[in-house]
């Protein structure tokens, strides 16, 4: 078993000092790793190699043509890493991150208002608002510790008689960090005549994904997730789906490297993915996920959920011995990754989050973490009571603190973390000069 300094020793930007409110610097903790991940050394490097040869996709000169051959073959790179190869039928597309991603299937997936979607209370808002927008949405409740229960899913599917067309799901939440049962979920969904989407941006640095299966009955359809939570945070994304889906529908962004033939009247599109790839390609995007992916197939998805286990048990226990902490979700839930919302009762979530930042550069996420009906439903808050926090600018809107820990962070952080919050609990009701 590695140690957790291993670890770190890949990173860069994690150790650089910032400055805390008394002036004095320290090295930061990052436990916001559902938001956004730092970059792995090697992606910079590789991103620096290839920087030194970059140019345009598919445009004039050896360097076009070593950007283009790389940048085709960086898709065969992330089909290999879900267990796919083209022979399989899929093939990536790139986009910006998974907020594109899903907005961009929702459009090309969903003719018209009428079509059927099948989502769920647990989606944070890009899984969610692109299907309201699109399709006509139906959705899956979660219970009164917020996870999904099969049994519903497969009810609706069932009233639905075939009416639904797709069942969007994500393979990890962003608030509870609750892993679904995504090929169950997909064998459902086949059973009833619908494909299936997964929202893979919690999970991909996290645990294995095997697109695959065991076989055609719970493959998954369609998947997407950005680099930017798999370390590689340099502005791309993936679509991975079914080309023969694609190739039948018609593109979402139009423009230059679409098209084979423009004509005043007429247009001709080009074969998928180069029609769903408008505009000039984020090469350096698309190297920056190829590296980071060798970089988390070679420590090995066993290694590193091991390691995030060990902390977010640490983690969890930690904070089920202060008193004063409301911890949401079932924390004896061993399905669920490291990501822990809570509260502190008797200290609003926001000012919890900026001292936490002043006091010892913690950076954790503080508020309903774009997956406001989830949250509101982890606090037992109504509908009716949100729009009265909406329409009384008094009352201080209801939220929770996140951490999320990521491959990097370490047992000496989370007892760091849990120190501090157990210091600012103790000073709070005294006095802030002594927090500081
Ligand atoms: N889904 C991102 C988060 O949880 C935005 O912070």
């Amino acid at each position: 078993m590695k140690k957790d300094r291993d670890y770190r020793i890949l990173f860069n930007g994690i150790e650089v000092p910032i400055q805390l409110i008394s002036g004095k610097y320290v090295i930061p903790i990052n436990f916001d790793n559902a938001a956004t991940t730092p970059p792995l050394k090697k992606v910079d490097t590789f991103i620096y190699d290839n920087l030194l040869l970059y140019s345009s996709i598919g445009r004039g000169g050896q360097k076009s043509a070593y950007c283009t051959e790389a940048y085709e073959l960086s898709r065969q790179e992330i089909l290999n890493f879900f267990n796919l190869t083209e022979q399989d039928g899929y093939t990536t597309i790139y986009v910006k991150n998974t907020t594109e991603g899903l907005n961009f299937l929702a459009n090309i997936l969903c003719g018209h208002k009428m079509d059927k979607v099948l989502a769920t209370r647990m989606e944070h808002h890009a899984n969610d608002l692109p299907w309201r927008m699109a399709a006509h949405t139906l959705y899956i409740d979660v219970d009164y510790e917020g996870k999904l229960n099969l049994q519903h899913i497969k009810e609706k599917l069932e009233r639905g008689q075939g009416t639904i067309k797709y069942v969007t799901v994500t393979a990890a939440s962003n608030v509870t960090g609750y892993i679904n049962p995504i090929h169950d979920i997909a064998r459902l969904a086949h059973q009833y005549g619908a494909m299936i989407i997964v929202d893979a941006a919690q999970l991909v640095a996290h645990r294995r994904i095997d697109m695959k299966g065991t076989g055609k009955d719970d493959a998954i359809d369609f998947l997407v997730f950005s680099g930017h939570k798999m370390y590689a945070p340099f502005g791309s994304g993936v679509v991975i789906g079914l080309k023969e889906i694609f190739d039948k529908k018609s593109p979402y962004l139009v423009g230059g490297g679409t098209v084979t033939a423009v004509f005043d009247d007429d247009v001709y599109w080009k074969n998928t993915p180069q029609k769903n790839e408008a505009g000039t390609p984020n090469f350096l995007g698309a190297m920056s996920i190829v590296a980071a992916m060798i970089v988390l197939s070679e420590i090995g998805f066993d290694e590193i959920s091991s390691h995030e286990e060990r902390l977010k048990q640490r983690l969890l226990s930690g904070l089920a011995r202060i008193p004063q902490i409301i911890c949401y979700g079932d924390s004896k839930d061993s399905n669920r990754l490291g990501v822990v919302s809570f509260n502190i009762r008797d200290i609003h979530y926001e000012r919890m989050a900026q001292l936490l930042a002043d006091i010892r550069g913690v950076a954790v996420r503080s508020g309903c973490f774009c997956a406001q009906p989830y949250v509101a439903r982890l606090l037992g808050i109504s509908n009716e009571e949100r729009y009265r926090y909406m329409l009384n600018k008094d009352l201080k809107l209801p939220g929770m603190l996140r951490a999320s820990l990521g491959l990097y962070n370490t047992e000496e952080e989370v007892d760091e973390f849990l120190n501090t919050i157990e210091h600012i609990i103790k000073y709070a009701k005294v006095k802030d000069k002594y927090i500081y």
